[in-house]
């Protein structure tokens, strides 16, 4: 009996020998799709080769495709563990043609696989096709000799496959098997045909139109195939078995969960092992791609499906954490077709084991909340909303999960009445925001977030994604459309820019719609809604439009390597300067990093050098950026750093960074920095390529600053340091080498210089004599009075003292003609200082001069002056005073 894996392997190797590539399953998160949830069918991925806007390098591919239905459009949740066809998660098989091979290879490929290489009686099968579709018809009967009794056409949509309201589509054809009599059901089309007896294996879909908003079709440009085979129905099949449960790869994970909760996998809890078998594999895979539990969009699907799962478990009497010890069952069954599975098979352990642990805290009290009610309220009456609504707000209790509770006992909840609770909870919330006196221009962002609910960020994992326009806003208030060189800006319901949050700016990057093409210069975040900010470039934009859109790679490069640099700083700061070290703020830009810290003295020359050293260290280990979600106390537990004073939500991302050498310092005895962060980061430390500090300051009282450099920006930095180096070294006629005592030489020959030159403007000042200017006895006091050329006026004391020196006693005045405004200094000899001050000398002087004022001691002062043309007059005015006049 061929296994899942095998016969997954016997598809993907029947069109391998048919010259199809084996292209990967893509991620569930769609890139490529603005409106879908999740990727539900293997066409997903290749929507834009069939419509022609994408070329590939092949024409033929295959896959094994992931696809979840648990929210949006397509949702199979509810059903799931109660029917033998639902899953949440499940495989689809294909084959795809863009624009090569049509209808008269893809019926005939399909006839082969199943009737030879699967070994499918023939006489067991029959097929629908489009009502007009007289070619699909005929081509069955050559192909495979199908009565006309076994080719039923089909007038409704059923055999006209679109992905959506928008997008590539067509007439389709699909294979049923049929299993008999014995089990009761009526042919594809017939009264009976939801029955069991007849099931849908394979859908062959003949993409040739596509679908517009407005309900138009369009040829496509080339007419294509698209098929899809849901791997569980035709391995049951195979393994002659009526229920995809109960296939052997289910069977082993109906098994683990049996085996972790003691029970019997066909007991009374059968139901539940379905739900937990089926849960284990969509939240394993989309923890896997990324998507982790949260309170919003694709992150709440999953906390959802993840709850509901940790409710059956918790029913089968289950006392610890169940979910995450059967991820090794999963690996051991996924592992080798999905290696993500193994690569994340801690991630999603330890993910699973946060949130069950999480909601083990309140599962308890709730279900007693629910039994409570449900005692006061008549035999099969529904729950009231208001009850359903306390499970979701206080108990953390997901609406469907209450419904599946409640399943059990044939009861339904009052949903219009949660809906209410709900609204009037908002409404609550908003009231309170009003009055909390913010902008009333941020009003807009409150209604827009309140119609739309948060943007869902993609950015972790890609930097390019579609999004739909949801809203565009100018000038305060929404616009239907956006023209050429208009500012706008944009929400969308997804989006891989980062919005400016955490340090970290925001992204920019391009918007393309297919009308227009608009630059993204920055995002802001506001009421949990990502606001691009744009100017079109071309054509114009308009709500309702699905848009291309593209982060500038090389910015966001740079930015995450600051970001991951920050982290590494900030830990190794706190290691060279104590656990006193917390940040204070922070600027992750793509050209520089600045990290402000709680730190009283200035760091040394050696104590940077030692940080960044540190820094380059990690850098070089190479070691792959890990990030978790969990809630802000298990990361305290942790000893993850979080910001001082900063609010966080009910989970927050821990990013971990640099493995220790076994020295057991780390917050968790392994991980070099540990911290609380929503920014995006490099995948591996090497990334970061390079870490320069540029220095330390004073940002505040008690608070440093440093600013560093990294990756090319660090490496341009040393460039442009050595380039300097080398021009100075050239001027020098020197090496770099010998710069520094050749520096200290021509520092030495200056000052001598300076000296001599010094020595020599006296000698030229007074005259070229020695012995300097005569002195003249004025009213018994001897004095020296002269106006200097060639000096200026900081010569002036010292050449005061000199002539001080040697008249022995008396006073002395000199004018400094430094053909600008005049300088003044006055002396007197200690001997005479209680008869004649030399401040009242230099201020008569400065007035004679146009100046004002003068000051110093009564033995030397100095004063300016504005005109050199009144020397004569302040000479004149200093002897009147030593005459006594
Ligand atoms: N895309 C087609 C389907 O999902 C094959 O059924």
């Amino acid at each position: 009996m061929p296994s899942l894996n095998d016969i997954r392997t016997t598809f993907l190797d029947y069109f391998k020998r048919n010259d199809h590539r084996v292209v990967d399953s893509s991620p569930l998160v769609p890139r490529n799709d603005p409106t879908l949830m999740f990727v539900n069918s293997g066409m997903v991925q290749f929507k834009n080769c069939f419509t022609g806007v994408e070329q590939r390098d092949y024409v033929r591919a295959t896959t094994a495709q992931k696809c979840v239905r648990a929210g949006g459009k397509h949702n199979d949740l509810d059903n799931v563990g109660y029917t033998a066809r639902h899953h949440t998660f499940f495989e689809m098989l294909g084959n795809f043609s863009f624009g090569d091979y049509f209808k008269s290879d893809a019926i005939p490929f399909a006839w082969e696989l199943l009737t030879r290489d699967f070994d499918i009686p023939k006489d067991k099968l029959l097929v629908t096709v489009y009502e007009s579709d007289d070619e699909a018809a005929a081509l069955w009967k050559k192909v495979a000799g199908l009565s006309d009794d076994r080719i039923i056409r089909i007038a409704t949509d059923d055999n006209f496959w679109r992905m959506g309201p928008t997008g590539p589509c067509g007439p389709c054809t699909e294979i049923f098997f049929d299993h008999g009599d014995k089990i009761w059901g009526g042919p594809p089309g017939s009264a009976d045909q939801d029955g069991d007896r007849f099931i849908e294996i394979w859908n062959l879909v003949f993409m040739q139109n596509e679908q517009h908003a407005d309900g138009s079709l369009t040829p496509l440009p080339k007419q294509s195939i698209d098929t899809g085979m849901g791997l569980e129905r035709i391995g049951a099949l195979l393994q002659g078995k009526h229920d995809n449960y109960d296939t052997d790869l289910m069977r082993s994970l109906i098994e683990a969960s049996a085996h972790a909760t003691s029970s019997d996998p066909d007991g009374p809890g059968k139901t539940h092992h379905r739900v937990i078998a089926d849960h284990l594999r969509s939240t394993s895979f989309l923890i896997a791609d990324g998507v982790l539990p949260s309170n919003e969009g694709r992150g709440y699907v999953l906390r959802r499906i993840m709850r509901r799962a940790m409710r059956h478990a918790h029913q089968l009497g289950a006392q610890d954490p169940v979910m995450h010890r059967l991820v090794p069952a999963l690996v051991r069954q996924m592992g080798a077709a999905y290696p993500e599975l193994s690569c994340a098979q801690a991630m999603i352990e330890e993910t699973l084991r946060l949130e069950e642990t999480r909601f083990r805290q309140t599962l308890d009290r709730g279900l007693k909340l629910l039994d409570d009610e449900v005692a006061r309220i008549p035999e099969g009456a529904e729950l009231p909303g208001a009850a359903a609504f306390k499970l979701y707000d206080t108990y953390g209790f997901p609406l469907d999960l209450t419904q599946d509770a409640l399943r059990e006992q044939g009861r339904a909840v009052d949903t219009a009445g949660f809906e209410a609770a709900m609204a009037e909870q908002k409404a609550k919330a908003r009231a309170s925001w009003a009055g909390s006196g913010e902008t009333a221009d941020a009003t807009i962002w409150f209604d827009l977030a309140e119609a739309h609910g948060a943007t869902e960020f993609l950015g972790y994992d890609t930097e390019a994604a579609e999004g739909q326009i949801l809203a565009l806003v100018a000038t305060g208030g929404e616009i239907a459309k956006a023209t050429k060189g208009q500012e706008v800006q944009i929400i969308l319901n997804q989006t891989p820019f980062y919005a400016e949050s955490g340090g970290q700016v925001g992204d920019a990057g391009v918007l393309t719609t297919a009308s227009g093409k608009a630059r993204i210069t920055d995002t802001k975040k506001g009421q949990g809604l990502f606001i691009h900010l744009a100017e079109v470039l071309e054509g114009e934009i308009g709500t309702g439009q699905g848009a291309a859109l593209t982060v500038d790679h090389g910015r966001r490069a740079a930015i995450r390597a600051n970001h991951s640099a920050t982290h590494l700083l900030h830990e190794a700061l706190r290691r060279a300067l104590g656990d006193h070290v917390a940040q204070r703020g922070s600027l992750n830009a793509p050209d520089r990093l600045r990290f402000d810290f709680s730190h009283g003295q200035a760091v040394s020359q050696a104590e940077l050098a030692q940080v960044e050293a540190e820094v380059n260290a990690y850098i070089r280990q190479n070691s792959a950026v890990d990030t978790r979600i969990m809630t802000p106390d298990d990361a305290r537990g942790l000893g993850a750093q979080a910001l001082f004073g900063e609010k966080y939500g009910d989970e927050v991302r821990v990013v971990s960074m640099g493995l220790l050498d076994g020295s057991g310092k780390g917050a968790d005895g392994r991980t070099y920095s540990l911290e609380l962060c929503g920014g995006t980061h490099v995948g591996r430390l090497g990334e970061i390529g390079l870490f320069v500090l540029l220095g330390d300051s004073a940002s505040s009282a008690g608070i440093r600053r440093i600013e560093a450099l990294t990756g090319e920006g660090a490496l341009a930095y040393l460039k442009q340091q050595l380039g300097l180096l080398s021009d100075v070294a050239t001027l020098m006629k020197a090496t770099p080498a010998d710069l520094p005592v050749r520096v200290k030489a021509l520092q030495e020959d200056r000052r001598k210089l300076e000296n001599e030159l010094a020595q020599l403007r006296r000698e030229l000042a007074m005259g070229g004599n020695a012995a300097g200017p005569e002195a003249r006895e004025i009213g018994g006091i001897k004095l020296i009075a002269q106006v200097l050329t060639g000096v200026s006026g900081k010569d002036l004391p010292g050449l005061i003292d000199e002539m001080k020196a040697r008249i022995g006693s008396g006073a002395v005045l000199l004018i400094a003609d430094t053909g600008g405004k005049p300088a003044v200094a006055a002396g007197v000899t200690a001997d005479l200082t209680d008869k004649v001050s030399a401040v009242d000398l230099a201020k008569a002087a400065a007035a004679a001069l146009g100046g004002k004022g003068g000051g110093g001691r009564p033995d030397m002062a100095q004063a300016g002056g504005m005109d050199i043309g009144g020397a004569a007059t302040a000479i004149a005015a200093v002897e009147a005073i030593l005459r006594g006049e």
